[in-house]
């Protein structure tokens, strides 16, 4: 019934169940897929979405991806974030359905200060990268990390001289040290797991093209939304909590008034 609906306008944010608006979605219709959903370790988001036994939450996790992954281009991908509680089951849940082209080890850089004695602290968030073919998009150019003139220099040996790497920048490793969004951090909105922009737009950037399209199934405080809007990709976005819609809202119009005056954009 929704099909049409969200057919016609590209650039949507609904106050959604995940399980209800994807399969709103035509067939072959995405380039990427953002996942970042709830962990399965009791967080609070206002409702009961986090509360789930170890049984239930994988049942779930199985279920919107089966209905997802359909949903996906034949060049499209899927970034899911999760923890080194799930992502075994997960993964190999996923690797039946599509093909896993990394595993990527947030480093929340969380500073060091004792914490739990009978264990080594936890300190990363596993994000798995998968692709729906082979013909999948990566455009590496755009993610590229230039270096710093002191290190360019010391690499600077004839047979370096003009390599690409050398010149625009390495390519991005599997382990991505980014800090997590302390609460007073300039970016952060009310909720509890909002990720870094910076992250975000790593993806979004390597593995949608232009004027592509990105679903956040679970949008949060809206990091995949503003992602888009900075760097000219469409996006539909579901959340179910009404505040953290809200916060969404409002992000989408401060994203593209800054946008705008950056480079006239129109959604
Ligand atoms: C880990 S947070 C996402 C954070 C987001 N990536 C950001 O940077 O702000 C997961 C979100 O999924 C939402 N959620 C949980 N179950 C959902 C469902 N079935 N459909 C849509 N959203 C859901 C929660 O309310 C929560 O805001």
């Amino acid at each position: 019934m929704h099909e049409s609906k969200f057919w016609m306008k590209k650039d949507l944010v609904l106050l959604i169940d995940a399980l209800q608006g994807i399969p709103s979605l035509p067939d072959s219709s995405l380039d990427l897929v953002i996942a970042d959903p709830p962990y399965g370790l009791g967080k609070d988001y206002g409702n009961d979405s986090d509360k789930k036994t170890a049984k239930d939450f994988l049942d779930w996790m199985e279920k919107w991806l089966l209905l997802m992954i359909p949903k996906l281009k034949d060049s499209g991908s899927l970034y899911i974030f999760t923890t080194w509680r799930y992502s075994p089951e997960i993964f190999v849940f996923l690797k039946q359905q599509m093909l896993m082209i990394n595993e990527i080890i947030w480093d929340r850089k969380v500073p060091s200060m004792g914490g739990t004695t009978r264990k080594y602290s936890s300190v990363h968030d596993t994000i798995g990268f998968f692709a729906k073919t082979k013909k999948y998009y990566f455009d590496l150019d755009s993610i590229r990390i230039p270096y710093d003139a002191k290190t360019k220099k010391a690499r600077t040996r004839s047979i370096f001289v003009g390599q690409k790497w050398l010149e625009l920048g390495y390519n991005p490793k599997d382990v991505w040290s980014i800090s997590r969004l302390h609460r007073l951090h300039a970016e952060r909105f009310d909720h509890p797991t909002q990720k870094p922009l910076e992250i975000i737009e790593r993806m979004v950037k390597a593995s949608c093209p232009p004027n592509g399209i990105v679903l956040d199934p679970f949008a949060g405080a809206g990091t995949t939304v503003e992602a888009c809007i900075r760097n000219k990709r469409h996006y539909i976005a579901f959340e179910i909590n009404k505040q953290y819609f809200d916060i969404i809202q409002k992000r989408v119009l401060k994203a593209k008034a800054e946008s705008q005056s950056v480079f006239p954009f129109k959604t």
